[in-house]
């Protein structure tokens, strides 16, 4: 899977390489679009949140619905610290995801179950060693992917925060709007793919990325992690239609692996094509990026032998929506 692991920034960045972008006012904010179409705007900086104080619930509301127009959301420089970055994550929804690979404070960097450490530092302080587990683990965020799909009850937004110096060189996330996706696909295609559901399973996307290491999951591994099933066409919050897809997406419910893969693939690679992905690069401590999950894909860059430390930090809120269940097991094949 080298092809879909490799460090790449793709055509469209944040910040603008041509510096040329339109800024919106709303009261107190000030909103930069990112990608635009004549029927889809995906991404946006957003300036103006005074995050040295507590977020009020009239800008979690303006926030929120900035968040379902443009599905990822930027702020820089925020200087928020693990517990504030949580707090604002509490205001989003009822729930935050419980780090499933937290085990114990003395285990855990963060020392913290509601944050996801993804940096590139392992506990002492040195970073990571490229045949460590860790690392191989890494390259699963490398792929083309949607948080926490292989969970039957599903994430809706993910917030990752960056601390202390950016990596030397510049260090990006990608996203790709999938709402847009949707909308170009064929009518038949449309069809074909409507009803569909899709078993998720985190160990098939960290397989893919490292089979050498994951290739056979341990049965303590499985047994913790079982498979999740998802519709593979979903409704964004803004009503459009959207796909809901991952690299942990493992097999469509009655077709065979083989052929479920081909159609799962064909369609990461048309959602990912570079009109609907844009870069983000992060610039300093502090930047902050909110994604949806129900309406966008994303994917890291791969760690390297010579990155420097990359400290981000996630927090991600459950869905409490309509579809947040997925679809039952019951009577699926
Ligand atoms: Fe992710």
């Amino acid at each position: 899977m080298s092809d879909h692991t490799h460090i790449l920034v793709y055509d469209n960045t944040c910040p603008s390489r041509t510096g040329i972008r339109q800024t919106i006012e709303s009261g107190s904010l000030s909103i930069r679009p990112i990608l635009h179409s004549e029927d889809s705007s995906f991404g946006a900086e957003v300036y103006g949140v005074d995050w040295s104080q507590p977020i009020s619930a009239d800008v979690v509301t303006q926030l929120i619905a900035l968040q379902d127009k443009y599905a990822v959301l930027i702020f820089r420089k925020t200087e928020l610290d693990n517990s504030r970055h949580i707090a604002f994550s509490q205001q989003l929804g009822d729930k935050l995801e419980i780090n499933p690979f937290f085990y114990g404070r003395e285990n855990d960097r963060l020392r913290e179950p509601l944050l996801f450490d993804v940096a590139n530092i392992e506990l002492d302080g040195s970073l990571v060693k490229m045949d460590s587990r860790r690392y191989h683990h890494s390259l699963g965020n490398a792929l083309w992917h949607t948080d926490s799909t292989y969970h039957q009850q599903r994430s809706k937004y993910s917030i990752l925060l960056s601390h202390g110096n950016p990596v030397e060189g510049g260090s990006w996330t990608h996203f790709a709007d999938t709402r847009r996706a949707y909308s170009d696909l064929s009518q038949a295609k449309k069809d074909e793919i409507e009803n569909l559901v899709v078993e998720h399973d985190l160990w098939h996307s960290r397989k893919l990325a490292a089979p050498a290491v994951f290739g056979n999951p341990l049965p303590h591994e499985l047994a913790a992690k079982p498979p999740a099933y998802h519709r593979l066409v979903q409704t964004a919050p803004d009503g459009r239609k959207t796909l809901y897809l991952a690299a942990h997406a493992k097999r469509i419910v009655g077709k065979g692996t083989e052929e479920s893969q081909r159609l799962i693939w064909e369609l990461i690679e048309h959602c990912t094509q570079s009109k609907y992905v844009f870069s983000m690069e992060w610039l300093s401590g502090g930047d902050m990026v909110w994604w949806d999950n129900r309406q966008s894909m994303h994917r890291a860059n791969p760690y390297t032998a010579t990155m420097t430390a990359r400290d981000v930090r996630r927090s991600t809120i459950l869905d409490d929506g309509p579809w947040a269940l997925g679809v039952s097991t019951t009577g699926l094949d």
